[in-house]
């Protein structure tokens, strides 16, 4: 598609591919970028597909939120949680999105990859949130999203120095489930996404919003998700062709 100018975006029939694109910037993630991300994700919940955001293999995920629009910004910019917004979306989409990391993913770069289900690596990439150092709070995620995936001493070791992590600690702390090489990433994402496109796209779509539903909302929420499962007439046909299998 050609209407988008920070992104390159590659619709197929089960998924769509978000490529980050503002290479002079280092893919750094400015208010464009923001808007236009929105437009993929609302085209993701009118057409539920599975998505795979990526900066591409050339050795950079994102650099952050663009700086130079950061320092302009004011508190009332602050309190409309114009970043946090786009990694909420993102977050909420109904298909799993699964992030392809290769190079530098640091400050909002960073939260972009947590905003997603699944996260893999290439050996050069790194992490990390180096936005106290700018004399700002990490807003668009990391905060509680970092604890939450690597634990809350690493999360606030990280987010109070800024320190980052290699691609071989972020395996370590499982911030990302698997390293590979650059030449591989983008085929191991989609081979990923491949297995996804198999399952029972109701059963998926159910399966991400329990997982990621309040502690509070368990059990209720998946013996909701599982009624409706029970119901549905592909649960019937993939059991029955199970069982009739020779
Ligand atoms: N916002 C705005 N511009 C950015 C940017 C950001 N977050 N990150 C990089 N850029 C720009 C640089 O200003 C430079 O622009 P110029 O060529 O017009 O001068 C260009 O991208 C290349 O950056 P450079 O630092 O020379 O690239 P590098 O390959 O040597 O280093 C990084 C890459 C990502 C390690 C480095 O750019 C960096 O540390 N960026 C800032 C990370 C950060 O603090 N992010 C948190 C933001 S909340």
């Amino acid at each position: 598609m050609t209407d988008y100018r920070t992104l390159l975006v590659d619709e197929r029939d089960d998924r769509v591919v978000v490529t980050l694109h503002r290479p002079d910037k280092r893919n750094a993630i400015d208010a464009e970028m923001v808007d236009e991300l929105h437009a993929v994700c609302d085209k993701l919940t009118r057409e539920p597909k599975l998505l795979l955001l990526t900066g591409g293999t050339d050795g950079i995920f994102a650099a952050g939120v663009d700086i130079a629009q950061l320092r302009d910004r004011d508190r009332y910019d602050a309190l409309a949680g114009i970043n946090h917004g786009i990694m909420q979306h993102i977050r909420s989409l109904p298909m799993p999105s699964v992030a392809a990391v290769d190079g530098p993913a640091l400050g909002g770069g960073a939260e972009l990859c947590y905003a997603c289900d699944v996260r893999i690596c290439t050996d050069r990439s790194f992490f990390g949130q180096p936005e106290v150092r700018l004399g700002i709070v990490a807003g668009a995620g990391a905060l509680y999203r970092l604890p939450q995936l690597v634990g809350e001493s690493l999360a606030k070791e990280l987010l109070y120095t800024g320190r980052r992590l290699t691609a071989a600690d972020a395996l370590a702390v499982r911030l990302v489930s698997q390293v590979v090489p650059a030449d591989e990433l983008l085929a191991t994402a989609h081979a990923l996404l491949d297995r996804m496109a198999k399952v029972s796209p109701l059963a998926l779509r159910l399966t991400k919003l329990a997982v990621d539903a309040p502690a509070d909302a368990h059990p209720q929420i998946e013996q909701l998700a599982q009624a409706v499962l029970f119901e549905d007439d592909e649960k019937r046909r993939r059991m029955t062709a199970f069982l009739d299998r020779s």
